[in-house]
């Protein structure tokens, strides 16, 4: 589910919210904002693990995001970067995106995610927000998200589409016969 040339990713996206997480107390409002940063190696097998616990990756892409992440914490992908998402201290979701080969400006998105209970409290938009602004402060001038047509990713689909998004295209029987490539692109 990624470009040629680029890291064995699958599926991924972001985009800024309205909505801000909830808590039922108010006064510990301030320990569940979502704090957005760099991610360190620390980070990997949160992030592999919360991946998993979405339920929605297949086991090689999850061997996939592995490899993709420790390849970019030993440098070997310079130009990718991965934000990690924390709410009240904790590990709470994670991005990874990078520049397009040979286009001048073009990002992807290659990986987002959200742990499974905190889904829906607007994190995953203020993770996409935050790609948005680090690439376009690069110079960045569109960012490109593939994602599959299967059923269980209808939300994420709805997703990229909420944070402004526009469905692209379709490359049919990309991934797997019946199981299209779909590709959503947003000017930055
Ligand atoms: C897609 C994902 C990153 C969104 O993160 P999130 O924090 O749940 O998203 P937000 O709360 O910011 O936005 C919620 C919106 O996203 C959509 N959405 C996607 N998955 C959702 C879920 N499991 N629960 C609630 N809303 C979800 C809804 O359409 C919702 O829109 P609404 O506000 O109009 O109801 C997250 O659901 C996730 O990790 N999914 C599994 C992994 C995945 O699909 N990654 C992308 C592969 S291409």
């Amino acid at each position: 589910m990624e470009p040629p040339g680029q890291p064995s990713t699958s599926t991924g996206a972001f985009v800024r919210s309205d909505k801000q997480p909830q808590s039922a107390d108010p006064s510990s409002s301030r320990s569940t904002l979502p704090h957005i940063r760099p991610s360190d190696p620390d980070d990997i097998p949160i992030c592999v693990s919360l991946a998993e616990g979405t339920q929605v990756f297949t086991p090689p892409e999850i061997i996939g995001l592995a490899e993709d992440l420790e390849a970019i914490h030993m440098g070997l992908e310079p130009d990718d970067r991965v934000l990690t998402c924390e709410q009240g201290g904790r590990v709470a979701g994670f991005a990874h995106y990078g520049p397009a080969d040979i286009a001048e400006g073009t990002w992807y998105l290659y990986w987002i995610a959200v742990r499974h209970e905190s889904h829906g409290q607007g994190l995953g938009q203020s993770l996409l927000q935050r790609v948005e602004q680090e690439a376009r402060d690069m110079e960045g001038r569109l960012l490109l998200i593939e994602t599959s047509s299967l059923p269980r990713y209808e939300a994420t689909r709805k997703f990229y589409l909420r944070g402004g998004y526009r469905q692209e295209c379709v490359i049919q029987n990309y991934y797997r016969d019946g199981d299209h490539k779909v590709i959503f692109s947003k000017r930055l």
